[in-house]
C-alpha cells in the first residue's frame, strides 16, 4: 500500500472535453498508518526507459554541468555518505558555502514537494534548480547546452532517448529525474517485518515501533509508507553553530534573505532559518520545514534542516525534551512536548528508526565521456 493516488482531473473545455491524468505524488493522507513502501510514482511524460535511467546517471556525476565544472549533483549527494553530503551544513559552489543541510535523494522520489522547506514540485523541476542555483551548480542554461553538444557521446545518447538532434537541457533534467527515481529502498527490515516476516525485526525494534505509534507520537507526522505526511512544522530545532562564527555561511544566509525578497528589517535581523515562510511570507510559517522521511537515516547523518544533530539519539533526546526553541518559537506546534521516555525506551525507540533502512546502496562514479570538436562543418 502506498499513500499515493492517481488523481484523475476532467476539464471541460468550449470545445469538447479533455481528460488529463496525472500519475504523481499527491499530498499524502495525514492519518495514514506505517506501510510498506511500493514503487515510486512515474510521471506519465516521463517514463523510465534503461536508457534514460543510464543517461541520468551519467549526468548526475558529472561536473560539467555546474558553472565552473567542478560540482556534480553527486559531489553534494554523495553515495557514499547516504547520498547527502557529511556535513552539517552543506558544500556550496565554489567561493561559497550553502545554508541548508544537504538531503539524500534516496526515496525522494515519493515526495510531493521537495526541498527542506518544499519549494520544488518534482524531480523534473528540482534538478534545474539544484543545477543552477547560486549556492549549488550555478550554471548558465546555455553554457550547459554547449558542453552537452561537445560531448559526441551525449550527443548520441540524447538522440536515442529524446530524439534531440542536439542535447536539449531540459531533457537533462529528466533524464536525472529518471535516474533517481531509481534510487529508492522498499526491502528494509520494517517493509520485511510489514509484508509478514515477523522475524525481520528485532524485539527492541518492535517495542521502539509500538512507542513510535504510540506513548512517543511520532506518527503525528512521520505517518504513511514514506514516514512523512508532507505538512509543515516548527519544531523549535535550535540554530546551528555555524551561522555563529562563519562568516561565509553568513554571506549565503543573507544573501538567500535578499534572493527570497523577505523585508529590508528581516534581512538585517533574521538569525534563522524561516523555511516556509519564505514560500508563503505568513508570519505563521516562520520556521516552519517540511516532515521529512525517516527512511535511509541510517546513512544520512546530521538531521534536520540544519544538521544540528549528529546521531538518531541525539534526535530522539531532542524530542524527548519536548523539541527546543529559535527565533521562531512562537510558530512552535504543540504536537511536540516532553515524552518522558526511559533510557530503555529511547533505546527502543533508535532501533525502530534504525530498521526504516535496509542495506547501504553503494555505487562508484561513471567513467564520463569526453569532449571532442564538434565535426567541421557542423551537420
Ligand atoms: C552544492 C551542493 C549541492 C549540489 C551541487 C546539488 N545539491 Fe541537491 N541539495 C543540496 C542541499 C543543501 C539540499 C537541501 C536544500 C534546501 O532544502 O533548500 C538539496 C536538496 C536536493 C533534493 C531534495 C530532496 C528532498 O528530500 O526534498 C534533491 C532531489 C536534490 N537535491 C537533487 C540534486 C540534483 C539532481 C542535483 C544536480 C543537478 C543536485 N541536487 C545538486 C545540495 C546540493
Ligand atoms: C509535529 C510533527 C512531528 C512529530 C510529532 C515528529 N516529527 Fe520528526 N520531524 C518533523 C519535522 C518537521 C522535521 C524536520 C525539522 C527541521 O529540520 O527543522 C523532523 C525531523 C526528524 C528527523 C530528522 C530526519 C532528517 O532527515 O534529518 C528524525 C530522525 C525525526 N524527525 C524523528 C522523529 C521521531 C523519532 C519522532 C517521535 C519521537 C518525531 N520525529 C516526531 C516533524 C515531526
Amino acid at each position: 500500500m502506498t499513500t499515493f493516488k492517481t488523481k484523475t482531473i476532467t476539464i471541460g473545455l468550449a470545445l469538447g472535453v479533455a481528460v488529463v491524468t496525472l500519475t504523481g505524488p499527491v499530498q499524502a493522507d495525514v492519518n495514514a498508518p506505517l506501510a510498506a513502501l511500493g514503487p515510486p510514482p512515474i510521471p506519465l511524460d516521463n517514463k523510465q526507459t534503461p536508457e534514460k535511467i543510464e543517461l541520468g546517471k551519467l549526468l548526475f556525476f558529472d561536473t560539467r554541468l555546474s558553472g565552473d565544472a567542478s560540482v556534480a549533483c553527486s559531489t553534494c549527494h554523495e553515495p557514499k555518505q547516504g547520498w547527502g553530503f557529511s556535513g552539517d551544513i552543506s558544500r556550496g559552489y565554489p567561493g561559497t558555502i550553502h545554508w541548508r543541510n544537504s538531503q539524500t535523494v534516496v526515496n525522494s522520489a515519493y515526495y510531493g514537494k521537495l526541498f527542506w522547506a518544499g519549494s520544488a514540485k518534482s524531480l523534473e523541476g528540482q534538478a534545474p534548480s539544484a543545477a543552477r542555483g547560486g549556492v549549488a551548480g550555478n550554471l548558465e542554461r546555455d553554457i550547459g547546452t554547449a558542453r552537452l553538444a561537445f560531448i559526441p557521446e551525449y550527443r548520441k545518447r540524447f538522440k536515442d532517448v529524446f530524439g534531440d538532434e542536439w542535447p536539449k537541457i531540459k531533457n537533462a533534467w529528466r533524464a536525472i529525474a529518471a535516474f533517481e527515481r531509481t534510487m529508492v529502498q522498499t526491502d528494509t527490515p520494517f517493509d520485511k517485518y510489514m509484508k509478514g516476516d515477523k522475524s525481520a525485526l528485532s524485539e527492541e525494534a518492535v517495542r521502539g515501533k509500538g512507542i513510535f505509534e504510540g506513548k512517543a507520537n511520532c506518527i503525528e507526522c512521520h505517518n504513511g509508507a514514506l514516514f512523512s505526511d508532507q505538512q509543515y512544522y516548527n519544531l523549535g530545532v535550535p540554530r546551528a553553530e555555524t551561522w555563529l562564527d562563519n562568516g561565509l555561511a553568513q554571506i549565503t544566509f543573507r544573501f538567500e534573505q535578499y534572493a527570497k525578497g523577505v523585508t529590508q528589517k528581516m534581512y538585517r535581523s533574521i538569525k534563522d532559518d524561516a523555511g516556509f515562510y519564505y514560500r508563503t511570507k505568513q508570519v505563521d510559517d516562520k520556521g516552519k520545514f517540511r516532515t521529512p522521511s525517516l527512511r535511509y537515516t541510517l546513512y544520512t547523518a546530521p538531521y534536520m534542516h540544519n544538521g544540528t544533530f549528529f546521531d538518531l539519539q541525539e534526535v530522539v533526546e531532542f524530542y524527548n525534551e519536548g523539541g527546543g526553541t529559535n527565533e521562531f518559537s512562537a510558530n512552535k506546534t504543540d504536537l511536540i512536548k516532553p515524552l518522558n521516555l526511559s533510557e530503555d525506551e529511547i533505546t527502543d525507540l533508535v532501533a525502530f528508526l534504525e530498521s526504516l533502512s535496509g542495506d547501504e546502496i553503494k555505487m562508484s562514479s561513471p567513467k564520463l565521456p569526453p569532449y571532442a570538436p564538434l565535426p567541421n562543418p557542423v551537420k
